[in-house]
């Protein structure tokens, strides 16, 4: 039902080869008057998980682990991850009274202290104990999730626990290779990379040889693109801090450049009148988790004078009705 939904703009449309089941390394879950799982729509109501056959077996171990004991507190978010070498990050998004009853607490804390790296509220700080007592620090960002060079070998990314990543290793090694394959297949090799996140494409990209300037909002992704930046010098990786949609005049040229978007579920949006007005790049290639707007832009793209050459999906999110989709678009001229 997935693929049918692209038949119109691809008749060979295909998913890259996942397995069905166990994908996911990080989990967001609700915690509510005592039942912790995902909130069921029709019922209004958290749906209470045991186990969960869409999480990676170090992911379901930790979830286990993790349900055993209740927070003192009626409701909040948790997310639950584990990096690509087996560390366990919590972070929970709790009211600011309830983080203040479980540091009152003590005792819930430092059981999860005890098997996890714990990350507390929108500010990611990080949970330390000094002479006994939990004290919230500056956030700290760690390799929670990593992506691939050439030869598969691993780059890590770094992140705080609630920052942006992919939902798990196995489907990401398949959607970075899709990547690069059809930025290969465009024959450009000089990019810039809009909604870069922590530099998932851009570091796989640099690691192949291609020149990236990586553009992205949020601070934390930043920070972490900039720490793999500083570790891997000999990459041809800028880095620039914009809002894609609001900060047209300040983004790269895109003069005989190829341009990789990876956009929020709303989509190109504005960034679409930028290419309306603008130098088109030659080739465009957009990753999208969200395939209503996908559909949409790709006819808006077309009208812009786009040819789609490939299109690919992996399903990252197997037994729901989302996945990836990665096509590459070339410019043919109005
Ligand atoms: C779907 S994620 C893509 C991340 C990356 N491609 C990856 O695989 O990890 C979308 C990214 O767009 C960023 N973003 C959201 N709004 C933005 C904006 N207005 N300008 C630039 N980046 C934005 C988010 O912070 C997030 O990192």
């Amino acid at each position: 039902m997935k693929l049918a939904e692209l038949k119109a703009l691809s008749k060979e449309i295909a998913f890259a080869d996942t397995p069905s089941l166990g994908l996911r390394d990080r989990v967001d879950l609700i915690w509510e008057d005592g039942r912790l799982g995902l909130y069921a729509l029709a019922k209004r109501e958290v749906l209470d998980l045991e186990n969960c056959a869409m999480m990676s077996p170090a992911l379901e171990a930790f979830f286990k682990a993790y349900r055993e004991r209740k927070p003192p507190v009626r409701k909040g978010s948790v997310r639950l991850r584990v990096s690509p070498t087996g560390a366990r990050g919590v972070w929970l998004d709790f009211a600011n009274q309830d983080v203040k009853t479980l540091f009152d607490e003590k005792t819930y804390l430092q059981w999860l202290s005890s098997m996890a790296f714990v990350e507390i509220g929108q500010r990611r700080k990080a949970l330390v104990w000094r002479d006994g007592a939990p004290k919230l620090t500056d956030p700290i960002l760690q390799p929670w999730f990593e992506t691939y060079d050439a030869n598969m070998r691993s780059i890590p990314l770094y992140g705080p626990v609630g920052g942006f990543s992919q939902a798990g290793f196995v489907a990401n090694r398949a959607l970075v290779s899709e990547v690069a394959r059809q930025v290969e297949a465009s024959g450009l090799s000089d990019w810039v990379e809009l909604f870069s996140g922590n530099g998932n494409f851009a570091l796989a990209l640099a690691a192949r040889g291609k020149r990236v300037t990586a553009v992205e909002l949020d601070s934390f992704a930043i920070q972490g693109l900039e720490r793999s930046k500083a570790e891997r010098p000999e990459l041809a990786l800028e880095v620039q801090r914009a809002d894609a949609y609001l900060k047209a005049k300040t983004l790269p040229a895109l003069k005989g450049r190829g341009l990789l978007v990876d956009p929020p579920r709303a989509g190109l949006r504005q960034v679409l009148d930028w290419l309306a007005e603008g130098e088109r790049p030659q080739a465009l290639v957009y990753v999208s988790c969200f395939t209503d707007v996908f559909v949409q832009e790709a006819e808006k793209l077309r009208q812009l004078g786009y040819k789609l050459e490939q299109l690919r999906g992996v399903d990252q999110f197997p037994h729901s009705a989302h996945a990836e989709w990665i096509a590459l678009f070339t410019f043919a001229g109005l």
